[in-house]
């Protein structure tokens, strides 16, 4: 199914601005979700679910990365970093306050979280920022941020968002883009205040397992809610987008593993290419 063009070229729901990875400077957003169908991808529970499920968390991931790495700010003793690092935090509070306007349309749309996301937010706020030191809490944000990017990209290099609902397609193509824009930003900057591999490693893997659990406990919770968990088309839908027609999980683990080796770098330059193709198609 095909929806109808819901944004214009003088109203786009994102500012077409190049990428400048040196200054990371967030978009201007207008993004008006009205009329969202609950299935707004091609009618496919699971990757709709996907999508939707990582909306759900978004916010409390986000507005974690913000305050952790406002907290480790003064650390930075070079300018060519501290720059791009101020866009990248202004990135991700955007981000995070574009996906909890979309989670009350999920609300609207009659899902039930709200306990799941204070769950969420008691992890973040009560647990890891009193827990863990504030190098810990960066080389768990360049976990997360690893990937963010990896998902980015295989979401831009797939098209899988190309029969999407124009609104949502807009949304998942911003955020992707600024991913890509602002990888490796991260992780650069843990290794300017604390370059010590075990520390990276242990925020890595700590990292990939929040990102994956956060995913697979919203698309659970949110297609129980469709009453789609035992339906066979589901079941087709999943198996296409995690094995055979978009490989989500080999693709993501050929890119999660040289993140571990001990002389990774992020190879962000690559990935430009995909993100760039976004502006010449909106
Ligand atoms: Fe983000
Ligand atoms: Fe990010």
């Amino acid at each position: 199914m095909r929806f109808a063009d819901a944004t214009t070229a003088d109203f786009p729901s994102f500012e077409n601005k190049p990428l400048n990875p040196n200054l990371c400077e967030p978009r201007k957003v207008n993004f008006q979700f009205d009329n969202i169908p609950k299935l707004w991808l091609n009618n496919n529970s699971a990757l709709t679910h996907f999508f939707n499920a990582m909306n759900l968390f978004l916010p409390a991931f986000e507005g974690f990365m913000v305050r952790a790495m406002k907290n480790q700010l003064p650390c930075i003793k070079n300018t060519e970093l501290e720059l791009p690092i101020r866009g990248f935090i202004k990135q991700e509070a955007t981000h995070g306050q574009t996906h909890q306007k979309y989670n009350k349309i999920l609300e609207d749309q009659s899902y039930k979280f709200k306990t799941a996301l204070k769950i969420a937010d008691f992890l973040f706020i009560e647990v890891l920022e009193k827990y863990l030191s504030p190098k810990m809490c960066l080389a768990l944000i360049a976990g997360f941020e690893n990937m963010t990017t990896i998902m980015s990209y295989i979401v831009l290099k797939s098209n899988m968002l190309v029969t999407a609902h124009p609104t949502m397609r807009s949304l998942w193509q911003w955020h992707s883009v600024e991913e890509i824009e602002h990888s490796g930003l991260a992780f650069k900057f843990l290794i300017h205040v604390d370059n010590r591999y075990w520390m990276r490693v242990l925020g890595g893997l700590l990292g990939t397992v929040m990102v994956v659990g956060g995913i697979i406990i919203g698309m659970v919770l949110l297609i129980i809610q469709d009453q789609s968990l035992t339906s066979k088309k589901t079941f087709n839908d999943l198996i296409k987008f995690l094995f055979t027609e978009y490989k989500f999980i080999p693709l993501t683990l050929k890119n999660l593993i040289p993140y571990f080796q001990v002389n990774f770098s992020p190879q962000s330059e690559n990935l430009y290419q995909y993100a760039e193709k976004v502006f010449l198609n909106i």
